[in-house]
């Protein structure tokens, strides 16, 4: 009988706390299509505040967030967009760019860390001249932290350098943040101070900071009123909105603070791990609160066999391609959890290491 539940899939799993229930149930709202809500005002007022911007828009979620973000910079048919092979906006966020936006990506290879290098980028940029032929590049895009790479973290100093490059061609540069308050934290560098570079950044309130939804785009103020509009169009403007907005409200008073320690747990997690014969697993990749680890050959067992057997334990992780697991860590998950996990999954290769007639 599972005696206790240990959810490693996402950051996104979270359940809303007592006090973003209270939050939510008092919460004062109104009409935010008609731009009435004052909860969501005060909620846009405090991200604009962090993140450094003139404004801020509240949206359903970090995929539509993108989107606004994508479209609001490329307006004109044929643009281009520089963003990297594994990042979230090209691999799973359904193609939204081209199939809604009409805007082209070109990838550029993302290292391990996540970054891209910069004379790649720079090499990506068209020619203006050969207009003729090419999109016009409008934008390149980062992410901060890197889902793919780890949850790894971009420096100050490189997105100030990208931020650069993106001026010296005319470019725009815009961050998927979704993680930024990860990052922030993992770096000790203020959010505000990690996005001066960009035109525009995204932050989601419903991964690191456990709110139940919603993701918040910061800008210009020109660049928040034209993805206002975008977000009409796209059906991701609600009414009482406020109710949404009171609960990240209370997440970015109460979770922030956490993130450190979450990061702690990921590091704990990851030197256990390590300690286990039969999986292999970069260290160095854990900046913040996303794990990575690999089953070897050897042990003769699959990802889908070990999640299954996790499961079994009442822990969920999530299998991310052939041999490879991924644990998220999240406010919800105390160090006991994380030892938990690591006696359960200690147990399953060992097991089935003596299975296959190992040691
Ligand atoms: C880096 C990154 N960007 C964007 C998103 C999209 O966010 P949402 O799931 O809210 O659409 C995610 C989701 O996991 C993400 O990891």
């Amino acid at each position: 009988m599972v005696t206790r539940r240990v959810d490693l899939r996402s950051d996104t799993v979270t359940k809303p706390t007592e006090t973003m229930r209270a939050a939510m149930a008092s919460a004062e709202v109104d009409d935010d299509v008609l731009g009435y809500d004052p909860t969501a005002a005060r909620l846009e007022t405090e991200m604009a505040r962090i993140m450094g911007k003139e404004a801020a828009l509240f949206v359903p979620s970090g995929t539509m967030a993108n989107l606004i973000c994508v479209l609001t910079h490329c307006q004109i048919r044929g643009s281009e967009v520089i963003l990297g092979d594994y990042s979230h906006i090209h691999i799973y966020e359904n193609g939204g760019i081209s199939t809604i936006g009409g805007v082209h990506p070109r990838t550029v290879k993302n290292n391990e860390d996540g970054t891209m290098d910069i004379n790649l980028i720079e090499e990506a940029i068209r020619d203006p001249s050969f207009e003729i032929c090419y999109p016009t590049t409008r934008l390149i895009c980062l992410e901060n932290s890197h889902a793919h790479s780890g949850g790894r973290c971009l420096s100050v100093e490189y997105t100030d350098e990208v931020g650069d490059l993106a001026k010296k061609y005319g470019l725009k540069l815009h961050i998927d943040g979704a993680r930024i308050f990860n990052a922030s934290v993992a770096l000790g560098v203020p959010v505000d101070r990690l996005v001066r570079a960009a035109d525009s950044v995204t932050a989601c309130l419903s991964k690191g900071l456990g709110a139940p939804a919603g993701t918040v785009i910061a800008g210009s103020k020109s660049f928040i009123s034209k993805a206002k509009i975008l977000r009409k169009t796209l059906g991701g403007a609600m009414r009482q909105v406020g109710v949404i907005c009171a609960a990240a409200l209370v997440a970015l008073g109460e979770n922030v603070g956490k993130l450190e320690s979450d990061h702690k747990k990921a590091k704990i997690l990851s030197e256990g791990l390590n300690k286990i014969e039969g999986l292999k697993i970069n260290l160095a990749s854990v900046e913040t609160n996303i794990v990575y680890f690999d089953i070897l050959e050897e042990v003769g067992i699959t990802e889908i066999e070990l999640v299954k057997k996790l499961e079994a334990h009442g822990i969920l992780v999530m299998a991310e391609g052939r041999l490879k697991i991924r644990l998220v860590i999240h406010h919800q998950i105390s160090e006991y959890d994380v030892q938990y996990t690591l006696s359960c999954i200690q147990k399953a290769v060992t097991g089935m290491k003596a299975e296959n007639g190992g040691n």
